[in-house]
């Protein structure tokens, strides 16, 4: 066991219409809303007005920023900060997946900076030392965004997608209403499953033992992928929904941290190239690389392999069972992608990958990444 500090201040609000407790939790943060959401999903299923209904019964006028793209770029988020900034906005309501709840951190904290966003992640700024309190109204289960202080975004003009995470980025509250999800396309639910595993996962493979952390991730990939398969035939099934849910915000709220040395994350920024570059789904890029990572340290990680194999697949299992079901479970249930060539990535992108791997040093925290290992995980994803 690691030593840590425990700290988690987003109050969850989760179940069928918890939104209508929006209005007066927001109250307690002035008056003037910047409501952002992504490129209109969040209007043809009538979240959004749902909200906004919310916030005007509660006396709280708002302006919507729209347009923010799955794969965030900080330019929606310093052109968000200029409205809200017009606007006076004294909070932030994100309406969306991971994206926007992202580019939303970031606007909280840059209504009081006169810098670009970018400059936080970058580390050219000084941590911030304010941010607007921001409420979240989940619409995808996935990233874990609703209940952490972390952000990503990207730069594509230099190619860099990086995360940053600050105490003051916790949302104050956030709202998960799984009939919300329902309307989640099955691709982007299953990347959704995809990525809360990859988060487990990246935890529990980081050299250091927490015996509670790992029985709990355990638990959390197998009903992970329990109610993963079930949900691709049942979309709108509250329960699967909920379930989904919940594993997704459990997987990256720091439970799983208690213990831990903060987790590997290399396969992370593995796939953070690869979305900076071709725009793959975040979960879409991790289907992918996981498998190959798995392979790839296999030895590393053995003793960690087989207690997952035995814990979901029974005594006699091995480490290597515990792959082949993971990446038949991504290719055969869920459908989505285990190897570049099935998301149009030929062996012709390898030297542009590579380069950005190189450009970016990307490793993980705790096993290390040099050229020949990008060019042995880049062999096996191929
Ligand atoms: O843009 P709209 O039209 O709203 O459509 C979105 C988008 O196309 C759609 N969608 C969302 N809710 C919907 C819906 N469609 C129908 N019904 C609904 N209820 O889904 C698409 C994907 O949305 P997005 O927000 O991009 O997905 P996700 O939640 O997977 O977020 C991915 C981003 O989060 C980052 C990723 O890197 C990626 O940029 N991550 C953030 C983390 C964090 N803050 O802790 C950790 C993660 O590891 C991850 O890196
Ligand atoms: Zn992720």
């Amino acid at each position: 066991m690691e030593n840590f500090v425990a700290y988690n201040p987003t109050k969850l609000y989760f179940g069928k219409s918890c939104v209508d407790k929006l209005g007066k939790e927001a109250t307690q943060y002035g008056q003037k809303a910047l409501v952002l959401i992504g490129k209109g999903s969040i209007k043809k299923n009538g979240i959004l007005d749902k909200v906004l209904s919310q916030l005007k019964n509660a006396g709280i006028d708002s302006t919507v920023y729209e347009g923010i793209k799955s794969n965030p770029i900080y330019q929606d988020a310093d052109a968000a900060v200029a409205q809200g900034k017009a606007f006076g906005a004294t909070m932030v309501i994100a309406v969306g997946g991971g994206s926007v709840l992202d580019t939303a951190k970031a606007v909280a904290a840059g209504l009081y900076v006169a810098h670009s966003v970018w400059d936080f992640y970058t580390r050219k700024a000084q941590a911030p030392t304010q941010a607007a309190p921001l409420i979240t109204v989940l619409t995808l289960a996935a990233t874990g965004s609703e209940m952490n202080m972390f952000t990503v975004l990207q730069n594509d003009e230099t190619g860099v997608k990086s995360g940053y995470g600050h105490p003051l980025l916790f949302p104050k509250a956030s709202f998960l209403d799984p009939e919300y999800t329902y309307s989640v396309p099955l691709d982007y639910t299953a990347y959704g499953v995809a990525d809360l595993i990859s988060h487990v996962m990246e935890l529990y493979f980081e050299p250091s033992d927490s015996p509670l952390s790992h029985y709990y991730s355990s638990d959390i990939i197998q009903l992970a992928i329990q109610y993963g398969r079930a949900v691709m035939n049942n979309p709108t099934d509250y329960d699967i929904r909920a379930n989904i849910m919940w594993l997704a915000t459990n997987a990256l709220n720091g439970s799983l941290a208690a213990g831990k040395r903060g987790g590997d994350w290399g396969v992370h920024g593995f796939e953070h190239s690869l979305s900076v570059l071709f725009d793959i789904p975040h979960g879409a890029g991790l289907s992918i690389v996981y498998p190959a990572w798995l392979k790839s340290y296999q030895p590393d990680i053995s003793t960690k392999l087989d207690f997952l194999a035995q814990r979901l697949l029974g005594p006699d299992a091995k480490g290597v069972d515990y792959i082949n079901m993971l990446e038949k479970f991504y290719r055969d249930d869920l459908g989505i992608p285990t190897r570049l060539s099935e998301a149009n990535i030929g062996t012709d992108k390898h030297a542009l990958i590579l380069e950005n791997l190189r450009q970016n040093r990307v490793s993980g925290g705790f096993f290390q990444m040099d050229e020949a290992r990008h060019q042995d995980l880049l062999n096996r994803m191929a």
